[in-house]
């Protein structure tokens, strides 16, 4: 058999926030296989990157106040932890805003260009007069046109449910400025996905066995097919966006940029090129072999992207396709779905420093995902109950029963084995080697289904011959060696399998057993009498309750989060009339003189004329802001008609305004309110 060539990628998440779980479980999916390709002695090249462009990202670097290389690169730098936590192995971490990216993209627009794709027609869109922009759609809000809510986003409303366009928003304005939105012509650049050759092409590259899962190919039946008035099918795609945009720019074309959907996938060969300059490989040989096999895995929400814009950019500009788009669903955390933005409950980097094991959620990941495009739950106690019984208690528990034995009276030596002993291994030879077919259609639930149906019956060898009793029996000891010795060799059968799911705990497997990384072939061995093994340990501990609980604790509120109802810290005082208001008579007051009061460190006495016939004496808590000489000369405002009120220093004959922070000791500052130039000492303010 001829070595595959494979190119493997997952999608690029956006470079705007951390990855959640949803990203960790696809990284996951195509982790397995491409681990499990490697145990075959396959060539595989997995490879990843950021998706860096967009008027997102752009916006969020503004708001920021960082360039959008920056705020990129701080997205890349938190990557590692997650990806070495949950050993994913790929080969290459990119970026879609690299030279290579920007000249494979450049290079294949002219293609697509030159072959007669590219379309440009002018179009009106939203503009914001303030930002001087053209507004994503995600970027205009106004009142829902059905329902009338207020502040709903420019494609949807999430009051009723209602899909329309921005221009059908009432009261439009721009989420980045306020500015009521004006409509303005552009020219924008398309790509001609209706172009007869397309569709031929599309048709055809769809239908082809193994491109697609048969359920994803239904629902891009309904993407081609045309209504008998002729509506419908596919359409032309917009590629283009405007200045000021964080992409890359479109050859030709001043002041126009590449759609980040545009530039995104070409991030896969970027990334490809990118890890080829590393390892020395030639890149254009590689792909233009026809034996390369290029696999992607996405989620369900991107597949209009793969399986229709992608082929056909790829194919009209003379370059390989790919040879499956493999969907997945999404993930639920106790049936609750995942906001693209904000993830879940479920926060993969608490996982990890709570210190829990990887594997665990490799393994429930894996156990859950079929090759299906369904939805994946992530239940909590489904999750202990599962890596508690499977893995400890069934698997590791093989192990943990029986090598002890061998260690301790027969120095680690497996011994020949008995024709009942050597059936088990046979009959689990014959079960496990065919879940190489389930691995490779990504069918991993029944794989390991397969495995731990194994498990028990190895179980059941195990309870049946009872080393512990044999250890007791004088006579019994070649019956020992040979009852641990088959559990053993069963145990390293059933990790071989495990291989792919679980790589930290093959680790320890592997050096326990003593044996040279695991081979998808050392299936169809054994160790064999005479081989020694190294000393038990414990190869995995179970999950705790208060692990979960304290995983899914509910983090302290962000401070972003806190809810605006406290201005200054304090809510607002009961609604008042406009009478009750004029109760209070607010006058405006010229401070002529301004002292320390002696004996008091809060106090200033100010003396401040008010338009009458004669000062008043106002005792002021401002010392800890204000020195007197800061204040002498200036207007501000008083409560003139407040009690006079005795003091120990003397009658204060009214109230100075100033502003402050409820809590006073975590935002310290108080701020003596200032008359606008103009105003005359006793005006009123009302
Ligand atoms: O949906 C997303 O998160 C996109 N950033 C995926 C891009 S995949 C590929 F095309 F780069
Ligand atoms: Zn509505």
């Amino acid at each position: 058999m001829t070595q595959r060539r494979l190119f493997v990628t997952t999608a690029l998440p956006y470079a705007n926030g951390n990855f959640h779980i949803g990203h960790i479980m696809e990284y996951i999916q195509a982790d397995i296989w491409v681990r499990y390709q490697r145990m075959k002695g396959e060539e595989v090249h997995f490879v990843c990157a950021d998706d860096a462009h967009g008027a997102p990202i752009m916006i969020a670097a503004e708001k920021a106040g960082i360039t959008p290389q920056a705020f990129v690169a701080n997205i890349a730098a938190g990557r590692k932890p997650y990806l070495d936590g949950f050993n994913i192995a790929f080969d290459n971490w990119h970026s879609t805003d690299v030279p290579e990216n920007h000249a494979l993209a450049q290079d294949i627009y002219r293609s697509l260009r030159d072959a007669g794709l590219i379309a440009t027609k002018t179009i009106e869109q939203f503009f914001d007069p303030e930002k001087n922009m053209f507004l994503p759609d995600r970027f205009i809000k106004g009142e829902c046109p059905k329902c009338g809510a207020k502040d709903q986003y420019g494609d949807s409303c999430e009051s009723c449910g209602a899909v329309y366009a921005p221009t059908e928003l009432k009261n439009p304005y721009s989420a980045l400025s306020g500015a009521t939105p004006v409509m303005k012509t552009s020219e924008h650049y398309f790509f001609k996905l209706s172009d007869p050759r397309c569709v031929a092409f599309l048709e055809a590259w769809t239908h082809t066995e193994g491109h697609l899962q048969p359920e994803v190919l239904n629902k891009i039946k309904e993407w081609f097919s045309t209504s008998a008035d002729g509506s419908g099918g596919l359409s032309d795609w917009d590629i283009s966006r405007d200045a000021p945009y964080f992409g890359i720019e479109i050859p030709d074309a001043p002041g126009k940029y590449f759609y980040v959907w545009l530039d995104a996938p070409i991030g896969y060969l970027a990334s490809l090129k990118n890890h080829f300059s590393k390892i020395g490989g030639d890149f254009d040989a590689f792909m233009a072999d026809p034996a390369t096999e290029q696999h992607h895995f996405i989620g369900k929400d991107i597949t209009y992207f793969h399986t229709l814009f992608w082929p056909a950019m790829l194919h009209f500009s003379g370059r390989k396709t790919p040879n499956a788009v493999h969907v997945h669903g999404f993930l639920t955390v106790s049936g609750e779905k995942m906001s693209k933005s904000r993830g879940t409950g479920l926060d993969p980097l608490k996982y990890l420093n709570l210190g829990m094991n990887p594997d665990w959620l490799r393994y429930y990941i894996a156990a859950k995902l079929n090759g299906r495009n369904e939805d994946v739950d992530f239940n909590a106690e489904d999750f202990m109950a599962r890596v508690n019984s499977d893995l400890v208690g069934k698997f590791v528990n093989i192990a943990s029963r029986t090598a002890g034995f061998l260690n301790k009276r027969f120095a680690g030596q497996l011994g020949a084995i008995g024709a009942d002993d050597k059936a088990l291994l046979d009959g689990l030879q014959a079960a496990l080697l065919p879940i190489s077919a389930m691995y490779e259609s990504l069918d991993y639930a029944r794989a390991l289904r397969e495995i731990m149906a194994q498990t028990d019956r190895v179980n059941e060898y195990v309870a049946h011959h009872k080393p512990w009793e044999l250890a007791k029996q004088p006579d019994a000891e070649a019956r020992l060696q040979a009852v641990c010795t088959t559990s053993i060799e069963a145990f390293r059968l059933l990790s071989i399998a495990l291989k792919p799911v679980m790589p930290a705990l093959t680790i320890g497997v592997e050096s326990f057993l003593q044996v040279t990384p695991f081979k998808f072939s050392d299936l169809a061995t054994t160790l064999g009498a005479g081989h020694t093994i190294g000393a038990y340990q414990h190869l995995m501990q179970r999950v705790e309750a208060t692990q979960l609980d304290a995983l899914f604790e509910a983090a302290a509120p962000a401070v972003d989060a806190v809810p605006a109802a406290l201005p200054g810290g304090e809510a607002l005082a009961a609604p008042i009339t406009i009478d009750d208001f004029a109760k209070v008579d607010l006058r405006i007051a010229h401070i002529v003189n301004c002292e320390p009061v002696e004996g008091s460190s809060k106090l200033l006495r100010l003396t401040l004329d008010v338009g009458e016939a004669t000062t008043r004496n106002v005792f002021s808590g401002i010392a800890s802001a204000y020195q007197p000489a800061d204040l002498v000369g200036k207007y501000t405002l008083m409560v003139a008609n407040l009690a006079p009120r005795k003091m120990k220093f003397g009658v204060s004959e009214g109230m100075v305004l100033a502003a402050s922070h409820a809590d006073e000791k975590a935002t310290p500052g108080i701020y003596i309110l200032q008359a606008w130039p103009g105003a005359q000492p006793g005006m009123r303010v009302r």
